[in-house]
């Protein structure tokens, strides 16, 4: 069979590396694919992004199943597009990507379907929005209407912070995010206004098929782009699987409070749900769990420790996953160890990352190596026989071993002659899981 991965980061690079350890597989195309799987030979790069040239790509290369990496081709209905051809795809249609594309509607269906998650208003009208968080105070959480490639979240911790928030958002629109331009009225900013939540964060994915539901592995990410937690939120700049935090309780929790009610209020709701769910958890010292947000779609970086660690065959997990009813019986079989990536990001990222610097010192064998380590491809291109950066999270460099301290160190040393003008990556990823592990063993 053919499959098709689309998308051009690390989670896709990750998705097609896995499906093409499948014997079923005979090519994964990926569109438009980086310049890692541009250098594996069992991947193949479309330079196709627009929604219908695919599906007509996908119907002429008798492509068997589709997987959807990124959210942008999920909220433009490549699924609903795919799927009104007669051809197999795993994401959710487009009203149901809505959970991710738009904080006011996944506010508003959170709270009418009773899914625990921080207290909200939502505010097209600036003035209103200043008085409102004048009223509640600081911390307080100010969120853009739209997908903004993690940049529409501001945590404010002082009133100064939230009002610059409402400003740049609604009034001047920096981010150019506009709500439900599909919705027939008119395109504006709007903003969603939220209660400051404490606790520690967890990546909590599943798999849904239209009927059923299964977990994948835990995971957790690192959202600031520098040590400590400090610096601007990033898309993530590293994660690891398994998250200690997501306890049994933990995760009996997310599922009997959020992923259920979550898919039985889009089935109520007429829009049944189907690919992959991801709630950001935030979760209290006393284990009380409430979202801070979902995504419809698998988190980029955690898809690369998480599919590390998946040993059942992906291509048998779509396909069952593209059936409704399919994933009933599947059970996911994981490598017990921890994996955990650390990013490399351009110089300038977040704000203005620079492309075209050389990336040196890459492993040739674009494999898993003993040291069971991989290095992801994200923003990068093949040109003239070299590797150059091109986007803002370049590389992830992922490795997997006994428990999180030397999963750690692996990627840390797998990272060591890897070099490109203005790389910067964070030297403290997986600390929580280091430091939680360390306890554990105290305990003991
Ligand atoms: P989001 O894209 O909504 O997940 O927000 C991005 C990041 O902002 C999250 O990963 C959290 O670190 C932080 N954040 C979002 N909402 C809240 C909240 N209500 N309280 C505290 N932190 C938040
Ligand atoms: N790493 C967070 C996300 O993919 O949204």
């Amino acid at each position: 069979m053919n499959v098709l991965v689309i998308g051009g980061g690390g989670r896709e690079h990750a998705m097609a590396w896995k499906l093409a350890e499948s014997d079923k597989v005979q090519m994964v195309f990926v569109a438009p694919g980086n310049g890692g799987t541009a250098l594996d030979s069992r991947l193949k790069n479309v330079p196709i992004t627009d929604v219908v040239a695919l599906r007509e790509w996908a119907q002429e290369n008798k492509i068997g199943l589709t997987v959807v990496g990124p959210e942008g081709p999920l909220a433009s209905g490549v699924v609903d597009e795919f799927r009104a051809h007669g051809l197999r795809i795993f994401g959710p249609t487009k009203a149901a990507a809505q959970l991710e594309s738009s904080k006011a509607f996944s506010k508003a269906f959170m709270q009418r379907h009773n899914i625990p998650t921080a207290a909200y208003e939502a505010f097209t009208d600036p003035t209103a929005a200043h008085a409102y968080v004048q009223r509640m105070g600081a911390p307080i959480v100010v969120k853009a209407d739209g997908l903004a490639a993690g940049k529409g979240v501001v945590v404010a911790m002082t009133l100064e912070e939230a009002h610059a928030a409402i400003d740049f958002m609604l009034l001047d629109n920096t981010l150019g995010v506009v709500h439900n331009a599909g919705e027939g009225g008119q395109a504006v900013p709007r903003v969603v206004i939220e209660e400051f939540l404490v606790g520690e964060e967890a990546s909590f994915m599943v798999l849904c098929d239209g009927k059923d539901v299964v977990a994948l592995a835990t995971s957790q990410d690192h959202k600031r782009l520098l040590d400590d937690d400090q610096g601007p939120n990033t898309g993530g700049m590293g994660a690891y699987s398994p998250a200690p935090v997501v306890t049994p309780q933990v995760h009996a929790r997310a599922m009997r409070e959020i992923i259920l009610p979550t898919l039985k209020g889009m089935e109520q709701d007429g829009i049944p749900y189907t690919g992959f769910l991801y709630a950001g958890l935030m979760i209290d010292p006393q284990g009380q769990v409430k979202t801070l947000e979902f995504n419809c779609r698998m988190g980029d970086p955690e898809t690369q420790p998480i599919l590390m660690r998946l040993k059942t065959d992906f291509v048998d997990v779509m396909m069952a996953a593209t059936d409704a009813g399919g994933l009933a019986n599947m059970e996911l079989d994981w490598d017990r160890r921890t994996a955990l990536g650390v990013v490399l990001a351009a110089h300038g990222y977040p704000s203005t990352p620079r492309k075209g610097d050389v990336i040196e010192g890459l492993p040739t064998a674009n494999k898993l190596s003993d040291e069971a380590s991989m290095v992801f491809h994200a923003g990068t291109e093949q040109r003239d026989g070299a590797t150059l950066t091109n986007g803002g999270r370049v590389l992830c460099v992922t490795a997997l071993a006994e428990n999180a301290r030397a999963a750690r160190q692996a990627a840390y040393e797998a990272i060591h002659g890897i070099r490109f003008n203005g790389m910067q990556y964070r030297t403290d990823i997986g600390h929580r899981a280091v430091k939680q592990a360390g306890e554990a063993k105290a305990a003991k």
